[in-house]
């Protein structure tokens, strides 16, 4: 029987391990973790991270061939295969803080594995990683190994949060770089012998392995992008007349650019873009290349803009002030279907509008009032955002309160915003909402899911990004 054990029980090591053991119940995986309290959630019935159809697939296959715990060496040195599912997240402090990846995690999980082995294993990068990582992990491996043989393997994750469970169950690829060796491509094959039980061969792609770890940069840059070019469209849009949506259908109607991907918004959050944008940017400035880096840095600089402007132009349309103002915040989260806020556009607005003053009401359905108030408390990296450089008094969060209803949100308030896309805002009954605010009833849709014409023929005043102005915003001071 193969054992692969995988080090980092987050988002993608969870949920991907799981699919393993379930397409391949030859397959013993083990799921290990220095939190001991996440382990003790993936071992109980409240699972500590929400994906639609998780529950259903740890279900099945917990206790079976499908284990966490949070005894790591022993796990460790038994297995095989060990993916390395470790967060690395930006820099905080020291070189490259506020733009290089911090692969501290990453190291201490290598130095383990040495550490521990007793023989020889296929290491596997599953967590995102500036290029040449897997030369850096060799060496650490190989100058502890007491002999022992390794073989890395860059295997990035491209699942979306919300969607796991369904892009890990058909995914459009899977990537697997290698050392162009005998015992490399050797190693490759392992790898897509496990991905071959349910992924169509023709899928599964194998390159060396600086390509696999800069595809996944770069597939993420490029996501991003496409997110960024509809945004600045949306700014034209409002300027102009036209609606953003209509563009982006007749935009994406060409096969070369397609339809996805090209829904105007409040701007994109997640762990991975911002985070991915911006090691790109380093490392495309360590390697001497400052216009490459300038061009993806951009990408970010819009996203920052369109989440000012989102904010600009609520207070704007207030009369200049929302200090003292009930805002009802609707949704929290950075997409719909998962109660992660990492880097949610959300954090970002809501700061900006505590920076004027508002009283918000904030409601999600899958995050709790704990999440929200320590976004909004902590402090960011301060890199060239202009939004992020607005520092907040650790009071502003007083005048935060968490609902958990619409409507309890939207009682007497002068606002809503739309924040996330959660399909309940699509059929709340909106005239319940206007009749119980305050007026004019204003409506900040920063997803574009609402009916404005039915929302303006109740009587709200309603933004929606990229569409075209109601009279009453026209009137108001042009947003910059
Ligand atoms: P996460 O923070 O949810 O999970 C990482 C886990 O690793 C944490 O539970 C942490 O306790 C654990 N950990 C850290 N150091 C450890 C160590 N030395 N030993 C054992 N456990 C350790 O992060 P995530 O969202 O799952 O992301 C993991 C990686 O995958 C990142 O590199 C990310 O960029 C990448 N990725 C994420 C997504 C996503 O949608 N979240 C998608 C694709 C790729
Ligand atoms: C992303 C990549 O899609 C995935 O392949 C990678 O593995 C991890 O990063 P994720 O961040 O989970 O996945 O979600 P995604 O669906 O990409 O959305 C990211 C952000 O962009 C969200 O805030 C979303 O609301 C926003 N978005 C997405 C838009 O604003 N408009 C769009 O058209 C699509």
């Amino acid at each position: 029987m193969v054992k692969i054990c995988c080090i980092g029980a987050g988002y993608v090591g969870g949920p991907t391990m799981a699919v393993i053991a379930w397409k391949c119940p030859s397959v013993e995986v083990v799921v290990v973790d220095i939190s001991v309290s996440r382990i003790a959630a993936w071992n109980s019935d409240q699972l500590p991270i929400y994906e639609p159809g998780l529950d259903e697939v740890v279900k099945q296959c917990r206790g079976k061939n499908l284990f966490f715990s949070a005894d790591i060496e022993k796990h460790v040195s038994e297995a095989d295969i060990i993916f390395v599912s470790v967060n690395t997240p930006t820099k905080t402090q020291g070189l490259g803080a506020g733009k290089a990846a911090d692969l501290t995690y990453w190291e201490s999980a290598a130095r383990m594995i040495a550490d521990v082995s007793k023989s020889s294993k296929i290491v596997v990068e599953k967590s995102t990683v500036p290029v040449k990582t897997a030369e850096a992990i060799e060496k650490i491996l190989t100058h502890n190994s007491r002999g022992i043989k390794y073989q890395i393997l860059s295997n990035p994750e491209f699942l979306a949060e919300g969607t796991a469970i369904q892009d890990l169950f058909n995914p459009e690829r899977v990537l697997i770089g290698g050392r162009e060796t005998p015992d490399g491509q050797k190693a490759i094959q392992a790898l897509k012998d496990v991905y071959a039980q349910w992924v169509p061969e023709d899928r599964i792609i194998s390159t060396n392995l600086w390509s696999a770890e800069l595809s996944k940069l770069a597939a993420n840059a490029f996501l991003a992008q496409r997110i960024s070019s509809v945004n600045a469209m949306s700014a034209l849009c409002e300027a102009t007349g036209a609606d953003v949506s209509q563009v982006s259908h007749a935009v994406g109607m060409d096969t070369r650019i397609g339809p996805k991907f090209l829904n105007a918004s409040v701007g994109f959050g997640g762990s991975c873009f911002q985070k991915d944008i911006l090691n790109l940017v380093y490392i495309c400035e360590c390697n001497g290349l400052p216009q490459v880096a300038n061009y993806w840095k951009q990408v970010i600089k819009i996203n920052d803009y369109q989440k000012n402007r989102f904010v600009n132009r609520l207070v704007s349309s207030m009369f200049n002030t929302v200090s003292g103002k009930k805002i009802a915040i609707l949704g929290f989260a950075f997409k719909k279907d998962t109660g992660d806020t990492r880097e949610t556009p959300a954090i970002d607005v809501c700061k900006g509008l505590l920076g004027d003053k508002a009283c918000l009401s904030i409601y999600d359905p899958q995050v709790t009032e704990d999440q929200i108030q320590r976004d909004l408390s902590m402090n960011k990296f301060n890199w060239d955002h202009p939004i992020h450089l607005q520092p907040i008094s650790p009071s502003s969060v007083k005048q935060v309160s968490v609902v958990w209803d619409a409507y309890e949100a939207t009682k007497d308030a002068h606002g809503v915003c739309i924040l996330t896309e959660w399909d309940e805002f699509k059929t709340l009954d909106y005239q319940r909402i206007f009749d119980n605010m305050q007026k004019p009833a204003f409506v900040f849709d920063g997803r574009n899911i609402v009916n404005v014409d039915k929302l303006r023929e109740i009587g709200f005043i309603v933004y929606s990004m990229g569409k075209p102005l109601d009279p009453w915003l026209k009137d108001m001071p042009a947003v910059a």
